[in-house]
């Protein structure tokens, strides 16, 4: 084999990553109990198709297949999330060994086959027990979130080495608890900020919990991050994309390396008649915890922001360039913002090492006359972002792997099964999974350590 342009450095990680509730179907198997999702799903109109993750991708039974699969494609590493109701049905309380049990064997799989397991905590399914009790706005949940960490740590943490703690704490809390276009559906501004913090909490208190009973463990957590951009130098667009950068980047970043929430964004929560307690909110105790040590920083990205203000005063808005190339989930291909968020995070925060944790697209190539999938806007997108990564490290960053979103096609959330961002395409009727031709791109990328 020739030495690739690209070459990555020794010992980068090459993965995909999924999602319990997106891909494991069997919502009440072996005692699990409701998530957020179970119920959300149900809410007339709520996912575009109507449909559900009862079945997805009937993981939960697959799953030997699955991991045959991607030793296969010669993944080195897999990013998968264990569902907390399927530990805890009641999110709280007695352990469900059988529950466990799954990603046990899950994980002595993936071992076995050569996989290195990344095990996320939080993938967005919280037992709807806890949802009754108030959910992520309470402090309470925090706790619990680490109670189930260590639960899951403490039965796998002898064999998985890393961790997950939060997946997209930002999705969480506005998507789920403001915006409503994610479960449990609410439209609550103090809500919230609330959720942010605690999920910010249990992030910190899950690293303790973990640490305590895993000592060898390396734990991050994953932001959906974005660099953003005035549509113009309209002072109201510029001031719009500042609004935008605290909201969704600053407001995490801020506080988990140690500098506590950014104040021009708590005042905008002022200004903007958000009455929440700057206290309560700014605890050092809090923040001691949030801002302790982590591993590394694990960051989602898709595409950049350019935002602008309409000058109704509505929230800000996200624009597109007119002759941008887009996916089907209507996202601005654009892999230079990946290197500028790399550079722009390791210059402003210092982190020790990152992962990306999430990259990738959709778009709906399916089986060609050859039975083939011939996804080549899938290649071009991941070989535009590894380039752009390559570029990242050339510039200095601690990038140390790369986990394409996502292994499999699978349910997409509100957007149902009509989005599909696997390498391998799924036929959802019979569950017959095809590798795609960008999964064995990605592969030859794997094997090579870089790309040709
Ligand atoms: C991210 C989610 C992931 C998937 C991708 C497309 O925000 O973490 O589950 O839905 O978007």
């Amino acid at each position: 084999m020739t030495d690739p342009t690209h070459g990555f450095p020794d010992g980068f990680l090459w993965g995909a990553a999924t999602s319990s509730y997106q891909i494991e179907g069997s919502p009440s198997a072996d005692g699990k109990g409701p998530s957020i999702w179970d119920t959300f799903t149900r809410v007339p109109g709520a996912i575009e198709d109507g449909s559900s993750g009862d079945i997805a991708c009937d993981h939960y039974r697959r799953w030997e297949a699955d991991v045959d699969l991607m030793a296969d494609l010669g993944l080195g590493a897999y990013r998968f999330s264990v569902s907390w109701p399927r530990v805890l049905p009641d999110g709280v309380g007695a352990v469900n060994h059988r529950g466990l049990e799954f990603y046990d064997r899950l994980v002595d799989r993936l071992l076995e086959r050569g996989i290195e397991p990344f095990v996320t905590l939080y993938h967005w399914d919280l037992p709807q027990a806890l949802q009754d009790r108030g959910g992520w706005p309470e402090r309470r949940t925090a706790v619990a979130f680490a109670e189930y960490s260590r639960a899951v740590a403490e039965r796998l943490g002898d064999r998985v080495t890393n961790w997950i703690t939060i997946n997209e704490p930002w999705v969480v809390a506005k998507r789920g608890y403001l915006l409503g276009d994610k479960a449990p559906g609410h439209h609550d501004p103090v809500e919230a900020v609330l959720a942010s913090h605690h999920l910010l909490l249990g992030h910190g208190l899950a690293v303790q919990a973990i640490r305590d009973v895993a000592p060898q463990a390396r734990i991050g957590i994953t932001l959906n991050l974005s660099p953003v951009v005035a549509a113009s130098d309209d002072p109201k667009d510029i001031d719009a994309a500042r609004r935008f950068d605290g909201d969704g980047n600053r407001w995490y970043l801020d506080p988990l390396y140690g500098r506590g929430y950014p104040d021009d964004v708590l005042g905008d929560l002022e200004s903007d008649g958000v009455v929440v307690d700057r206290r309560y909110l700014g605890s050092p105790d809090d923040h001691s915890f949030i801002a302790g040590t982590t591993d590394f920083l694990g960051v989602n990205y898709y595409e950049r922001t350019i935002v602008r203000n309409p000058s109704t005063g509505a929230p800000p808005d996200v624009a597109i360039p007119p002759d941008a190339e887009i996916t089907d989930m209507g996202w601005e291909v654009y892999p230079l913002g990946l290197t500028e968020l790399l550079v722009h995070l390791t210059d402003e925060y210092r982190p020790l090492s990152i992962l990306i944790t999430e990259n990738g697209c959709s778009y709906g190539d399916g089986p060609d006359l050859d039975g083939r999938v011939h996804d080549n806007r899938r290649i071009e997108f991941l070989r535009d972002h590894l380039v752009a990564a390559f570029d990242a490290i050339a510039a200095g960053v601690p990038l140390h792997g790369y986990f394409v979103w996502s292994l499999m096609d699978n349910f997409e959330w509100a957007r149902g099964y009509r989005q599909r961002f696997g390498v391998v395409w799924v036929d959802f009727e019979t569950q017959e999974r095809t590798p795609k031709d960008s999964a064995r791109w990605y592969g030859g990328v794997v094997v090579a350590n870089g790309i040709n």
